[in-house]
């Protein structure tokens, strides 16, 4: 299929299989299971698991997994379902694509490290899978995100990334109320991944997080891998949970782009300063230089005139939060005092509103429809929501509300950022993974209640 009309296929909304030509996507009726397999059932799989597990429309088919601990837990975690087991692949990195031959399945969800997406998310589409749905960031090189871009589109395939935050509830209201124009005309937004990351990217090997100064092969879970890319990287690693939600206030990729960044890293020493802390300076990993900032800063431009700043902060001792600020013509939210301003609308004169009323009046209508089945579910609940979305794509034969355009612009800020740093904080183009089409596509993100 041409690329032009791949394009504007993937920005229907509500799209049916008739935009689709020729191809059969979901064989059967809406009451016939959604197949899916995983590949990667380690911290985040299992989170992904269990809600699989506990929708009736879904029959998980097989798991694929290298690493023994994490598949006994997954299985326990499948026996207490009572559903039944599905097929395990497991034995060498590459079993993934047996179970890609093997089973016929209607989606495959990836949860493994970020090296492996690019590869698996190919693999699934080659062999005519025609839902991927990925954990955050596609790939490590610019090329790397261009390469699924173009899979997707050759194969007539939707790629989505499992960005949660972007239907995080407050997230989602702030949404509501940008789209309702309480903030005017939207000016600047911040936001990124600012989180205490020391007891993720070191531990024992036993335990995932709080003992131990150990990583690669002797490191659990993503102390396992995680950290080898702070010792070889330096630029914002971890972009899309901060720019996600900015992508949909600005309407990236439909009407709007980025189009130009410039990154600045800090100098690094939380890591090295927690290794000797807690390990002492004797301590081999004591003597490696980690390459990535302690805190790296990066300035988006928007062509249709916004500014955007991104923080990538995951070194040093500092309470969670990603930092959001949507400023308008008439009035900003910032997440980091649950605040709100809006001119003539707030109590008092340039005094913040707590968020809270705010933010309760203008609930996104998927939250109000399904909060309920939200409990238990990850970060709040809303990691129901993001599966949710890709599941019923799938069942209504429909685009995934997030889709390849988005993945790859917001996963790709990672290499951009390092080539700004690499050229000494020189501004780099931002590549326009549409081709043009971002002036002709129109919003879809979760407008109304459904998924
Ligand atoms: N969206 C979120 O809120 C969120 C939260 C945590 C992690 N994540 C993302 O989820 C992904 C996984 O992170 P995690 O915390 O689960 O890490 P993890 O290390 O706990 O799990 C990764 C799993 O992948 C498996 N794996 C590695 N190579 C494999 C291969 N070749 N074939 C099959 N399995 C393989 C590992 O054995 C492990 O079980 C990462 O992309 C991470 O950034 C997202």
């Amino acid at each position: 299929m041409q690329r032009r009309i791949f394009l504007k296929n993937t920005g229907l909304a509500a799209a049916s299989l008739a935009v689709l030509p020729g191809t059969k996507l979901f064989a059967g009726s809406t009451d016939e299971k959604v197949k899916i397999g995983m590949m990667g059932v380690g911290l985040r799989g299992q989170n992904h698991l269990e809600l699989l597990l506990r929708r009736d429309d879904v029959e998980l088919v097989s798991i694929c997994d290298v690493d023994e601990r994490m598949l006994k837990s997954a299985k326990e975690i499948i026996t207490k379902s009572g559903k039944k087991m599905p097929e395990i692949f497991t034995g060498d990195p590459y079993s993934w694509k047996k179970m890609l031959e093997k089973k016929a399945l209607d989606g495959v969800v990836i949860a493994t490290p970020w090296e492996w997406h690019k590869p698996m998310i190919l693999g699934s589409l080659d062999a005519g899978i025609k839902y991927v749905a990925s954990e955050v960031i596609i790939g490590i090189t610019l090329e790397d995100h261009w390469d699924v871009v173009k899979a997707a589109e050759k194969n007539n395939a939707h790629v989505m990334m499992l960005e949660n935050v972007c239907y995080r509830r407050d997230v989602m209201a702030v949404l509501n109320m940008v789209r309702q124009g309480l903030f005017g005309e939207i000016i600047h937004l911040q936001g990124g991944y600012q989180h205490d990351l020391r007891e993720v990217k070191f531990n024992d090997g036993v335990s995932a997080y709080g003992k131990g100064v150990e990583f690669g092969e002797k490191g659990f879970s993503e102390a396992h891998w995680r950290t080898e890319h702070s010792v070889h990287r330096n630029g914002d690693l971890y972009p899309t949970h901060g720019v996600g939600p900015i992508a949909q206030y600005i309407n990236i990729n439909h009407g709007n782009r980025f189009m130009s960044l410039c990154s600045f890293a800090s100098k690094s020493r939380g890591l090295h300063n927690h290794i000797v802390k807690q390990g002492g300076e004797n301590h081999p990993n004591a003597k490696i230089n980690f390459k990535l900032g302690d805190v790296v800063t990066t300035s988006i431009q928007c062509v249709n005139g916004e500014t955007i700043l991104l923080q990538h902060d995951t070194n040093l001792p500092r309470p969670y939060s990603l930092g959001f600020r949507v400023q308008g013509t008439e009035g900003l939210w910032m997440d980091v005092n649950k605040s709100i301003y809006i001119q003539d609308k707030s109590a008092k004169n340039d005094q913040w509103d707590e968020a809270k009323s705010w933010l309760d009046k203008y609930d996104h209508p998927l939250w109000k429809r399904w909060s309920k089945d939200t409990a238990g579910a990850g970060h709040g609940g809303m990691d129901f929501f993001v599966m949710h979305g890709f599941i019923e794509s799938i069942k209504r034969k429909t685009p995934t509300p997030m889709d390849v355009y988005d993945a790859a612009t917001w996963s790709a800020i990672s290499p951009l950022s390092e080539k700004s740093i690499e050229l000494g904080n020189q501004t780099v183009d931002f590549p326009d993974f549409t081709g043009g089409q971002w002036m002709y596509r129109k919003p879809t993100f979760s407008m109304g209640d459904e998924y």
